[in-house]
């Protein structure tokens, strides 16, 4: 197992191992004193793995009740955290007690919403199922849900009390969900780390262990030094002002972590055509996704993707912040005014 250690306004651990699952009540006790928790999951992981959760906590102390939802982004929403809410209070937890989120980045992000709100803020504790939630979403304490207007418009930061990453449990991820999740581990490596991006030439499986504590190593760093999101904490955004664009533009028929891998390639090959990044990193990055199943391409046009990523929540006034490649590793803010946009992606197609 290796143990991850947090600073950012609270202290928490992320633990990664192989069959943690079972012994995840003994985990959480190390953390929290035992108490009453609720479960909150999505139907696909409760029937996956709610069972052995329970069961760990149980005999570990704790009284367990749990929610289940339908699983998929359609369930990120107001409707279901009020749900989740009433469900806590019929249920007379008390500020001592605590929520686990067990599945992949919407249950995290909701339960550690209702976990924000609740009682004006209660423990919550991570058990992320799917690669994307262990190596991005359950760290980092960003929580919420989705408005009509567009994606994680409501939430609240705050911070999880402990991560298990039991990353046997991604033995059961369907492969495009499992290469979602590849994308923002290359993201992290084309961010800041040459080396650690080319570790992945040997496989993101062969090497999972490693790989997530890697991740969120890097995540931890940038968080540490940036947990509200002014300033370095925008890097990890690369690939994700066009990206979202490729998925809305879709209609949500693109993943976000394919998505995530097209607008990569979008903005260094742009970088590329404005003499900043030299080619070979861009065919490197290009054979990187493609070995690890994810799309480096699209059929939208610079004017249909300008118009959807300038509605963007990130987007300052008149200046939009691309994450711009210099080469993998080295990753920097650049303000770009909206009328330059489309002119930009128009490069990079
Ligand atoms: N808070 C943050 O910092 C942050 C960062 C990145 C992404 N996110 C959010 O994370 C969400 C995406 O996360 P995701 O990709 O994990 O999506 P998800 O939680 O919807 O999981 C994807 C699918 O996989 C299923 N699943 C989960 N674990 C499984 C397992 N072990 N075996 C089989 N099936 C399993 C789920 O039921 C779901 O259908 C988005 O809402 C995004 O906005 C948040
Ligand atoms: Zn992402």
């Amino acid at each position: 197992m290796t143990e991850v250690r947090v600073n950012a306004s609270g202290a928490y651990d992320i633990l990664i191992g192989n069959n943690l699952l079972d012994s995840c009540g003994e985990l959480c006790a190390q953390a929290v004193k035992p108490c009453k928790t609720c479960i909150v999951s999505d139907d696909t992981v409760a029937a996956l793995y709610l069972e052995r959760a329970e069961k760990s906590l149980k005999s570990a102390g704790f009284e367990t009740v749990s929610f289940v939802f339908p699983h998929g982004e359609g369930s990120k929403t107001m409707d279901t955290i009020i749900n989740i809410v009433e469900f806590l209070a019929e249920n007379r937890l008390t500020r001592t007690d605590c929520l686990i989120a067990l599945g992949g980045g919407v249950v995290g992000d909701m339960c550690g919403f209702a976990a924000a709100i609740y009682l004006r803020g209660i423990k919550f504790i991570q058990i992320p199922t799917t690669l994307l939630s262990a190596v991005d979403s359950s760290v980092g304490g960003k929580t919420g849900v989705d408005l009509r207007a567009g994606k994680n418009l409501a939430g609240a930061f705050h911070q999880p009390s402990l991560v298990i990453c039991d990353y046997s449990t991604l033995d059961t991820l369907p492969d495009e969900t499992f290469a979602d999740g590849c994308a923002e581990v290359i993201k992290y490596g084309v961010i800041n780390d040459r080396n650690f991006f080319f570790k992945l030439d040997g496989g993101i499986k062969e090497q999972i262990e490693e790989v997530i504590a890697d991740c969120v190593r890097n995540k931890r760093d940038v968080v540490e030094e940036d947990e509200f999101e002014s300033g370095k904490r925008q890097l990890l955004n690369l690939g994700h002002t066009i990206g979202h664009a490729i998925e809305l533009c879709s209609n949500l028929e693109i993943s976000h972590g394919s998505a995530v891998a097209i607008g990569m390639v979008i903005v260094m090959r742009a970088a590329v055509k404005y003499g900043i990044c030299p080619a070979e990193d861009l065919e490197a990055l290009i054979s990187m996704l493609e070995k690890h199943g994810l799309p480096t391409s699209c059929t939208f046009t610079a004017k249909q993707l300008a118009a959807v990523a300038t509605a963007d929540k990130k987007r300052k006034g008149n200046d939009i912040t691309l994450v711009i490649p210099h080469s993998i590793g080295d990753t920097r803010l650049c303000k770009l005014p909206i009328s330059e946009l489309e002119n930009f992606i128009n490069k990079g197609l």
